[in-house]
């Protein structure tokens, strides 16, 4: 039985058997108390041995770290913060742990954790993080599910880039100390083992639009690569994204599958999730005490989630924010690093700009400069915009990132060379614009900035288990 269960029964001296990893292990006088957790829950089960019930050789073998199994009646706790323990009668030792085990019972930097990414999982924080990562995950699925969308596994190896941004990771098999030469000197990838050149996709959007104009709605749930040097708190190499692609919507009804769909697994976290909230709501406070005053955030984070998920996104176009950007204080006092003029790629300051200060709540911005966005968007009446929309969250900037598709075959091929793609790569790409065409919608919500928020964490290598970012990719 997991110590999750445990801890829900009714101790009437009935004998369990709990496994699980030693958090610490205290002594009084003749009576021994063992914190034991095996990860079903945050909180710990309390072994007690009394007297020299167990033997005292086994019983030093029991350290932080230990991997044991302990047997006992189930009794109730005379202590406080537990309401059932354990009075243990036979202790296993599975595993030992000596001191150096690096994960002792004390607050660790979140450095120093990354580089034990190995056993961190064994920490209270890491424990509620990959816990809460997985509800989010479940919830997507049931999301998805109760809503009539099919998840389609969309390829992971390809040869188109979908975000047509060059970031991406070959995948060959050629001897890349001595590869095949054509008779001009490049390197000849009809040899290759796809006989072509192929990456890692940085989207499964472009397949999961194909499978939306004949199953209606879809949605991928997978991982994507960029190969971008960007060493930011938020982003990463390897990162799982969510795209749903949906025939028949339009740019309003993404955006309100959007808030829909992030409000709906948000609270599914808040109704499942609570002790894990608890517990990292806590650790969120006591790090900000280390703050000065202005840097600390006004709301708790189960405050926060509460108030994403009750209130509605506030929606304007780019345009509209542009001018927002101009008659703004920091940027009248230049305290911007970046200029603000309509045609920028909005930074990660403005972004926050908008929603921390500005709108104190989450924004959807649409109707991007047609320069600054994929090809495949559809474009706006006015020729320098196109049907785009980002929704911008508190402390992490861009979460999703979608649009309506172009669906106009002629458009679709006149944008497509002129950003200089070749048509005859994507060709199946451009023939559902030939055969029965529809107007079709979608977006991408990246994983990891969805369980940032959700867990409060600030850097994006703690809520994925072993990350990949540029010149990391340990374990
Ligand atoms: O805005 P992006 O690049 O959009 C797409 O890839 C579209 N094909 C999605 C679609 O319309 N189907 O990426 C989508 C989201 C971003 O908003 C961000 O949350 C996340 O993916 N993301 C990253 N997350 C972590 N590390 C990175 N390097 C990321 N790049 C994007
Ligand atoms: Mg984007």
């Amino acid at each position: 039985m997991q110590i999750k269960e445990i801890l829900t029964l009714t101790p009437v001296q009935q004998e369990v058997t709990v496994k699980g990893w030693v958090r610490t292990k205290r002594g009084q006088a003749a009576v021994t108390f063992i914190a034991i957790n095996d990860g079903s829950t945050i909180h710990n089960i309390q072994a007690v041995v009394e007297g020299n019930n167990i033997n005292e050789d086994t019983l030093k073998l029991v350290t932080t770290g230990s991997c044991v199994a302990v047997t006992g009646k189930l009794i109730a706790s005379v202590g406080s913060g537990q309401a059932v323990e354990v009075k243990a009668e036979k202790v296993e030792v599975y595993g030992t742990a000596d001191e150096t085990f690096p994960m002792q019972p004390k607050r660790h930097s979140m450095e120093f954790l990354r580089e034990k990414a190995h056993l961190r999982f064994r920490t209270n924080t890491f424990g509620a993080i990959f816990r809460i990562r997985h509800a989010l995950a479940f919830a997507i699925h049931k999301y998805f599910n109760d809503n009539g969308f099919f998840y389609l596994h969309t390829p992971i190896i390809t040869a188109s880039d979908a975000e047509g941004a060059g970031e991406m990771f070959h995948v060959t098999t050629l001897d890349i100390k001595n590869p095949p030469k054509t008779e001009t000197g490049d390197i000849d990838y009809k040899e290759d083992f796809f006989g072509r050149e192929t990456s890692l996709t940085v989207s499964g959007q472009l397949e999961g639009e194909l499978g939306a104009l004949a199953l209606s709605k879809i949605y991928t749930f997978g991982p994507t690569f960029r190969a971008e040097n960007s060493n930011t708190t938020r982003h990463l190499a390897e990162f799982w994204m969510i795209e749903p692609e949906v025939a028949f919507y339009e740019l309003e009804d993404n955006m309100t599958l959007a808030e829909d769909f992030v409000q709906y697994v948000i609270k599914y976290a808040l109704e499942n999730c609570a002790d894990d909230l608890a517990f990292l709501e806590k650790r969120l406070l006591d790090e900000e005490k280390n703050k000065p005053q202005n840097e600390r955030s006004d709301m708790s984070l189960i405050e926060k989630l509460r108030f994403v998920v009750d209130n509605k996104f506030e929606r304007l176009t780019y345009t509209e924010a542009i001018e927002i950007l101009l008659k703004s204080k920091p940027h009248k006092e230049k305290k911007f690093q970046y200029p603000v003029e309509w045609g920028i790629d909005l930074q990660s300051e403005h972004e926050r700009y908008l929603v921390e200060k500005h709108f104190k709540k989450p924004v959807i911005l649409t109707n991007y400069p047609r320069e600054i966005k994929a090809f495949y968007m559809k474009q706006d009446a006015d020729g320098k915009t196109v049907r785009a929309m980002d929704v911008l969250f508190p402390g992490i900037g861009e979460i999703i990132g979608g649009s309506q598709r172009e669906d106009d075959y002629e458009k679709l091929l006149s944008r497509v060379k002129e950003v200089g793609i070749d048509p005859e790569n994507i060709w199946w790409y451009l023939e559902t614009r030939k055969f029965g065409s529809a107007p079709h919608a979608g977006f991408g919500l990246g994983f990891e900035r969805l369980v940032l928020f959700v867990t409060g964490m600030t850097n994006i290598r703690d809520v994925i288990a072993f990350p990949r970012t540029p010149k990391s990719a340990e374990f």
